[in-house]
């Protein structure tokens, strides 16, 4: 989604704002800009294609100053082109706005601003509504002009303001998108995401939901959306420049596939304490509160979805209350049967899926309990939820989720065995079995990493495919679905994933030469079942890359290519057998000659419906 930074300080503001938008560049975008206050008043200058393309015309040495915004924009009202990128400006070209998100009611306000203003448009967009909005409303300051304009909004928005006639005082508004305060030593910086500050600070404000906040180059205030100046712990990030950086790699994708054991580790250990007992802090839900619920929703989107169906088998089975999982953008349009006995899991990677988002609160207003696991601390669908379960994962920049799942997977566990723990359901023994099988999780997966290469030849060798269909049964087939939308996210290919027991009821009409079939048969009490279902497709001269567990020799003498896991329990193999699939995946759309990272079409987060 869009990228938003804003800069004001006693240093030259274009070099911090440019290289801010290129940490942003995983957001997703098809256009750049960026205003500056000169001392002639605000210039702006914007593009559509990629950063580097706007650098073209912002070389020369006085289009420069000591406050600025900037903007990569993913469009969602008017196709990219330079007069639909931001910022904008209004009329008299005094006021400059950007903004990531969506304005509901631009039409209307359009029309106000025509007919009321004489107001002329110069683009499509909804977003140069709030500049003329704001202009119409300014009376000397920025600030009241904005919190009037921002009162007539209705909608999604994280917007950065600046005033020609206010050349030291930016102006920024978090409402339903994210935004972040970043404050340095003699500047202040505001931006959609972290990683835009952190090679000038790692101290940061959260913004709530309904803030403003007002930079000058000595001070940050922020206050609520009653105009009420708000207290704010500044918030130390733990991570640094090169975490959100390749280290190496090749691409993002891959550096977060490896980072994955180390993740996984944080966010079990961060959960254990001395006694090895599983203490969820920051969860207030108490045991009463579990044993009283008589439903589980777990509501999300993509790969934050598939986490949830593995979720489903975990938790029925450890805690023994019913799980439902749905996604997220039916979920708001079904009649869901949820009242105070329903725990609400939300998961969510960036935290900022608007379909995840208005689910969540469609559950709330129905008296759910609202748990969300997350990776983005303070993100939206955090600050909604009454409880928050962080995974750890540290930063994902790469639009294809991998290390967030398997984290997001890892919380699953957590939850079931918490619960089971509550609910009686889990006997003690069984408890300490699994915490202590999922401590062996990181070192195992670090064995699958370390046969890298098998994947990437087993990728060489079916790279040009365009059909490949996933396939397994219990927990596998959750993991089939997550192994299909990494493989057609970066790759391309026509995938798709399908219950194994499926198959006979109709899909096998499609096996023939040259399709390739990606066959999970990790489940022990399955596994004959998935022989069967492998030798039905050889049949047929369909071709099977199989994964499955050391030890399980027969399926190999029908896969035309097998790659063993460690040997581990049924219950947990799902969190080691995706990341072979992760690894297929990437080879295969590395081998297409795609961008692994920014695949076509697609954003890191969709904070639109
Ligand atoms: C996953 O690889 C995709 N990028 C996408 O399906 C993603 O999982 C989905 O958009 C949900 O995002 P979230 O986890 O940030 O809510």
């Amino acid at each position: 989604m869009c990228g938003i930074v804003g800069y004001v300080g006693k240093e030259k503001a274009k070099t911090r704002i440019i290289d801010g938008l290129k940490r942003l560049e995983y957001r997703g975008y098809d256009s750049a800009g960026i205003a500056l206050a000169t001392g002639e008043g605000i210039e702006v200058r914007k593009r559509v294609g990629g950063i580097e393309k706007l650098e073209e015309i912002i070389t020369d040495a006085g289009f420069d100053g000591e406050m600025g915004i900037g903007h990569t924009r993913w469009a969602t009202h008017g196709a990219p082109s330079d007069i639909n990128a931001h910022p904008h400006l209004n009329e008299k070209g005094d006021i400059a706005v950007v903004h990531n998100g969506i304005i509901e009611n631009y039409l209307e306000l359009r029309e106000w601003l025509a007919d009321e203003k004489n107001i002329t448009f110069r683009s499509e967009t909804d977003s140069e509504v709030i500049a003329h909005l704001i202009g119409a409303c300014y009376e000397g300051d920025i600030y009241e002009a904005v919190r009037k304009a921002t009162k007539k909004m209705r909608g999604a928005y994280a917007i950065c303001v600046m005033a020609a006639a206010e050349p030291d005082k930016l102006i920024a508004v978090r409402k339903d998108a994210p935004l972040v305060v970043g404050c340095g030593d003699g500047c202040n910086f505001v931006a959609s995401d972290i990683p835009a500050l952190l090679p000038y600070t790692k101290e940061v404000y959260l913004l709530e939901n309904n803030e403003t906040v007002v930079l000058t180059p000595d001070d940050v205030c922020i206050y609520d959306d009653g105009g009420n100046r708000v207290t704010r712990d500044v918030f130390h990030v733990t991570w640094d420049v090169d975490a959100a950086e390749k280290e190496g790699y090749e691409h993002f994708m891959l550096k977060e596939i490896h980072e994955q054991p180390k993740g996984l580790w944080e966010t079990l250990t961060r959960r254990l304490d001395e006694n090895g007992d599983i203490k969820l802090d920051g969860i207030s839900m108490t045991g009463e509160d579990i044993r009283n619920f008589d439903k589980i929703y777990i509501v999300a989107c993509g790969t934050a979805y598939h986490a949830g169906l593995v979720g489903k088998y975990i938790i029925e089975k450890y805690a023994g209350i019913t799980v439902e999982v749905d996604i997220a953008s039916e979920f708001r349009y079904r009649y869901p049967l949820v009242d105070e006995r329903t725990l609400f899991i939300a998961i969510s990677q960036s935290g900022e899926t608007t379909d995840t988002l208005e689910a969540l609160r469609e559950a709330k207003r129905k008296g759910a309990r609202v748990l969300s696991v997350v990776n983005v601390v303070g993100s939206s669908v955090a600050r909604e939820s009454d409880d928050v379960f962080y995974t750890w994962a540290g930063p994902e920049i790469a639009v294809a989720s991998t290390k967030a799942y398997t984290t997001q997977l890892m919380c699953m566990y957590l939850l079931g065995l918490y619960m089971g723990k509550q609910t009686g359901v889990l006997e003690e023994k069984k408890y300490r079995e699994i915490i202590e099988e999922l401590k062996t999780i990181p070192d195992m997966l670090t064995e699958i990493l370390e046969k890298e290469n098998d994947i990437k030849g087993i990728a060489r060798r079916f790279y040009r495919r365009e059909k490949v269909f996933f396939i397994g049964r219990g927990t596998d087939s959750a993991v089939s679905y997550e192994g299909s939308l990494k493989l057609k996210e970066i790759s391309y290919i026509n995938s798709f994933a399908i219950a194994a027991g499926e198959l006979k009821h109709g899909t096998i009409a499609l096996v023939e030469p040259g399709v390739l079939f990606i066959a999970m048969c990790t489940q022990d009490r399955l596994y004959e079942k998935m022989v069967s279902n492998v030798q039905e497709i050889i049949a047929r001269s369909g071709e099977i890359f199989a994964v499955a567990k050391e030890g399980g020799e027969e399926i190999k003498k029908h896969a035309d290519n097998t790659f063993y896991i460690p040997r581990c329990s049924d219950d947990v193999a799902p969190i080691l057998s995706v990341v072979p699939l992760q690894l297929f995946a990437y080879y295969v759309s590395v081998m297409r000659g795609n961008d692994a990272d920014k695949p076509r079409n697609l954003a890191k987060s969709v904070t639109v419906e």
